[in-house]
């Protein structure tokens, strides 16, 4: 069946009853040279929500290793099998960089940088979208799930099912599928769109997003479609709002321990024990909204709104995608506003923003989410925003102001936030002093409410509500161990 000259000579590879494919594998090959192995979580939330999922439960995870080349044979990390892709350096150029980084992400975010297209990056997109079908086709058992995830891959699920008819298939995108004004400038937008198509169930963030796509399958394939199923030929695609979440009890946990809660308070100290911390945790990247958010913030020092001696803003931003021209010059220009912020307001041992590209493991960011007064989550799009339901999350004591963006899919959940629209400069400031100012009893009863929220629906309940649409049987469930 394997027909890709990349994967001709790769070894047998085992089945499983449950595949999970998605561009990247949550472990660093590179940091297992005696064969012990480590989760990698990397600052993504696709990771972040499917790593605590997964680990212990008997399925596969398909994805690229990280490194271009040959696929490394990876060990089984906690209990689940690590298949890898190869991706050639073209495919890593032209599919991860080019038309999955440069054309689709830029597209699906409001087109707040302009997309590019390219022919050449498509046939790379069909062309590892064909070799992840293929390695998919491989480890599945007779009869299992395959469970495609995100934007990198929106053509497996038709692929996968030319090759393994068999197969329960499921989709999930992560990011915002945008409206119809704005897929319509794709030029191959109706081969995306029967990519996925090939799934028995399409889930998405939002309902307006299963909205946008049963309106362009409508318009663009001439096919009947609610935003709820499409008929495509003989079959019935079931499509629907799936909000995807955190391992809530896991972060309050962490949270709640004794050397955390200590680490906080050490961490604030060392910031020199200020009256209010604003804490900003982003990948870097022009989604985010960092520049919108410095700027809000150098406006409310400049008037004299915010003191540099009472308050400082952590801003960590994790460099992201580094080789792609719009996120250098991204970086370039962040790196740039906070040395102006800083040399204009800050004095000696008093920086005004305190900025961090490091990675953190999750002990230090659970400290940090505990250190911080207010969490500045302000994206001018973003899927969902995990990031945002990790303070939630965080905040055992029901402390803490989240100063969130209505453009965020977190928004439709957290409605106790303090919500503002990115783009609006004095909605902003507005905001960010609302937050700084608030009410401690009206604070503790926001955030006890989203705890609430959050404590029910969290990942397990997302991947039990997901997999139970994909097929009604109780048994699927029973693959994961959602309870
Ligand atoms: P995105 O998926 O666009 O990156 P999310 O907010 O949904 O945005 O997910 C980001 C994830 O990455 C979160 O789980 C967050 O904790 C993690 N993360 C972000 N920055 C860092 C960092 N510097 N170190 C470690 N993890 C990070
Ligand atoms: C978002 C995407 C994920 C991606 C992550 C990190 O969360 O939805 O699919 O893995 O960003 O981006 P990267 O390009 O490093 O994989």
């Amino acid at each position: 069946m394997v027909v890709s000259p990349l994967l001709i000579g790769m070894p047998e590879m085992r089945q499983s009853s449950l595949v999970v494919v998605a561009n990247r594998l949550p472990i660093d090959d590179s940091v297992a040279p005696d064969g012990a192995c480590e989760w990698r979580r990397s600052p993504g939330g696709l990771v972040s929500a499917l790593h605590p999922l997964l680990r212990h439960t008997p399925a596969t995870w398909v994805g690229w290793a990280g490194r271009t080349g040959p696929a490394p044979t990876l060990p089984d990390v906690d209990g689940v099998r690590m298949q890898s892709v190869p991706l050639s350096t073209e495919d890593f150029r032209d599919h991860y960089e080019g038309f999955a980084n440069a054309t689709l992400w830029p597209l699906y975010h409001d087109a707040v940088e302009q997309p590019e297209y390219h022919r050449r990056w498509w046939e790379a997109y069909q062309r590892v979208n064909q070799r992840f079908a293929e390695v998919a086709a491989e480890v599945a058992e007779p009869g299992g799930v395959v469970w495609v995830q995100d934007y990198h891959l929106q053509l497996v699920p038709a692929l996968l099912r030319e090759l393994r008819p068999d197969l329960r298939i499921g989709f999930f995108l992560h990011v915002p599928f945008p409206p119809p004004e704005l897929f319509m400038q794709l030029p191959r937008r109706a081969e995306l769109l029967r990519g996925m198509l090939g799934a028995d169930l399409i889930g998405f963030q939002r309902a307006q997003a299963a909205h946008n796509f049963a309106q362009l399958v409508a318009k663009v394939l001439e096919l009947p479609a609610t935003d709820r199923q499409i008929a495509v030929d003989d079959r019935e695609v079931r499509v629907g709002a799936f909000p995807v979440s955190i391992d809530t009890a896991e972060m309050a946990a962490l949270a709640a321990r004794p050397e955390v809660a200590e680490r906080a308070r050490r961490l604030r100290q060392d910031l020199g024990g200020p009256e209010h911390v604003i804490l900003s945790v982003d990948r870097m990247d022009y989604t985010k909204g960092i520049e919108q958010r410095l700027k809000a913030y150098s406006e409310l020092i400049a008037g004299g709104h915010v003191k540099v001696r009472d308050t400082v803003l952590v801003q960590v931003a994790m460099p992201s995608r580094e080789r792609v021209g719009q996120y250098q010059i991204l970086r370039e220009r962040i790196e740039r506003e906070v040395g102006r912020i800083n040399g204009e307001f800050g004095r000696v041992g008093e920086p005004a923003i305190h900025y961090l590209t490091q990675p953190f493991d999750r002990a230090e960011l659970a400290a940090l989410y505990r250190m911080a007064d207010v969490m500045a989550v302000t994206p001018l799009r973003d899927g969902m925003n995990l990031v945002a339901k990790e303070y939630v999350a965080a905040r055992v004591d029901d402390t803490g102001a989240l100063l969130l963006s209505e453009f965020a899919g977190a928004a439709a959940e957290l409605s106790q936030a303090y919500q503002v629209n990115p783009h609006d400069l004095e909605g902003l400031k507005q905001g960010l002093l609302a937050a700084l100012q608030a009410d401690p009893a009206d604070l503790s009863r926001r955030m006890r409410g989203m705890r609430e929220h959050l404590h029910e629906h969290d990942i397990r309940a997302w991947a039990r509500s997901y997999l139970s649409a994909l097929d009604e049987s109780e048994s699927l469930t029973t693959r994961l161990r959602t309870d």
